[in-house]
């Protein structure tokens, strides 16, 4: 995705999307010939009417996330059974005891990196297990996560083409990788994601190679990345509100809630797209078939029209209607995981240590990229 030159250029995109849902929640930028939606309410009806905005962006239809019905349903069951509530509950206790086990050695050590102790590795580790794949492997999950979530580097003088070559790259490394990792699951089944797939038949016929790898692939960035900064994100939020992270020590039957607000309030996917395909209207714009379309999550997540006082954070705020995980037929398939994963981390933090403060907030930095927040 290229950008829109006014966010890079913004000291605080949050400042920035609410001057646009002022004065065009719905604009075309000629720029990148690209039409961004701000507005909740826009932002709701795309991704409700998935007949008018397509997922599929021309890249081929190899992942879910790219996917129109009929397709995208028979693909999502694939893969639905194992991430329902009730099996995700079910992988609580070995969450927990990943999370004590990333957390006991740095606790008593007085310091840590929120993000590189217990908030990257959490949920690599989990989904590694639920895959199939080593876990140990995960730096090299992280690398290439991090390279296909990136924005063009206008710092570094890159160019959008060497930006997608490298992606390329990354993408062609992922496939080698999760290849040779298919190839041991054919001749040693087991009870995890990747034999699941192997067994999977749509319309009689079994995935082929494409598929299959695309299917790892998603499972592995989409769930990680997103994850990791959920749980930076609310961590971030919770220090440097000192008397809120009390009152969840005090009650950490609150930190559901809390979640739910962290993901509204610091979304951690910020923007989605979309591809129109027949002529239609949206908050009084003409869209043209063929174009496409940015839904910003993190602009609707702030919109003052649907939540009061919408940028403040209220730990209890309800109802809350946020669409950090999307909204309709391509809701996050891995909801129901994520909002667990946070809870556990943040639950076993605030367990084993007593007090916590930011030692330098000025080391802090925000990723460079529009398409996540963290
Ligand atoms: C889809 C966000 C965690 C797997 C999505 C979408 C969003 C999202 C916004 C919709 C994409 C679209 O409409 O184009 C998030 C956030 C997460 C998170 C904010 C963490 C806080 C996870 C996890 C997994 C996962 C842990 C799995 C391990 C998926 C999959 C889809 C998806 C497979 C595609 C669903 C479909 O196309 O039907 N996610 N996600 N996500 N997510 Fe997540």
């Amino acid at each position: 995705m290229i950008p829109p030159k006014e966010l890079l250029q913004a000291t605080d995109a949050y400042e920035w999307f609410k001057e646009m849902r002022k004065v065009s929640p719905v604009r075309y930028d000629e720029e990148r010939q690209t039409w961004d939606v701000f507005c909740y309410e826009g932002a709701q009806k795309t991704l409700t009417d998935y007949k008018t905005f397509s997922s599929q962006m021309g890249g081929g239809e190899i992942s879910l996330l790219g996917m129109d019905p009929p397709k995208h349903k028979l693909y999502r069951s694939i893969v639905a059974q194992a991430f329902t509530p009730i099996s995700i509950e079910k992988m609580e206790p070995r969450i927990e005891q990943i999370a004590r086990e990333l957390l006991s050695a740095r606790v008593a050590r007085g310091e840590m990196d929120i993000i590189a102790d217990l908030a990257f590795p959490l949920p690599v580790i989990v989904i590694a297990e639920m895959l199939g794949v080593p876990a140990e492997d995960r730096e090299l999950f992280k690398k290439w996560s991090d390279a296909l979530v990136a924005d063009v580097d206008i710092a570094k003088g890159q160019t959008a083409m060497e930006l997608l070559e490298r992606k390329q790259k990354v993408a062609e490394d992922l496939y080698h990788y999760f290849g040779s990792v298919v190839e041991e699951h054919r001749k040693h089944p087991k009870d995890d994601l990747i034999s699941a797939l192997l067994q999977a038949r749509i319309e009689e016929q079994s995935l082929d190679e494409q598929a299959l790898l695309s299917f790892c692939l998603l499972l592995l960035v989409a769930g990680n990345e997103t994850t990791t900064n959920l749980i930076g994100n609310a961590m971030l939020t919770f220090l440097e509100r000192p008397q809120l992270m009390e009152k969840l020590r005090a009650d950490r039957s609150l930190l559901p809630t809390a979640i739910e607000e962290v993901l509204r309030f610091r979304s951690p996917v910020q923007s989605l797209s979309r591809r129109v395909t027949t002529d239609t209207v949206l908050n009084g714009q003409q869209l043209k078939a063929g174009d496409r379309v940015i839904i910003w999550l993190g602009s609707a997540n702030r919109d003052e029209r649907q939540f009061e006082n919408a940028d403040q954070f209220m730990y209890k705020r309800h109802p809350n209607r946020h669409i950090a995980f999307g909204h309709g037929i391509h809701f996050c398939l891995g909801a129901a995981l994520a909002r667990l994963e946070a809870r556990v981390a943040l639950h076993t933090l605030l367990q084993q240590a007593p007090t916590m403060a930011l030692r330098d907030s000025s080391t802090i930095q925000p990723l460079q990229s529009t398409f996540v927040y963290g």
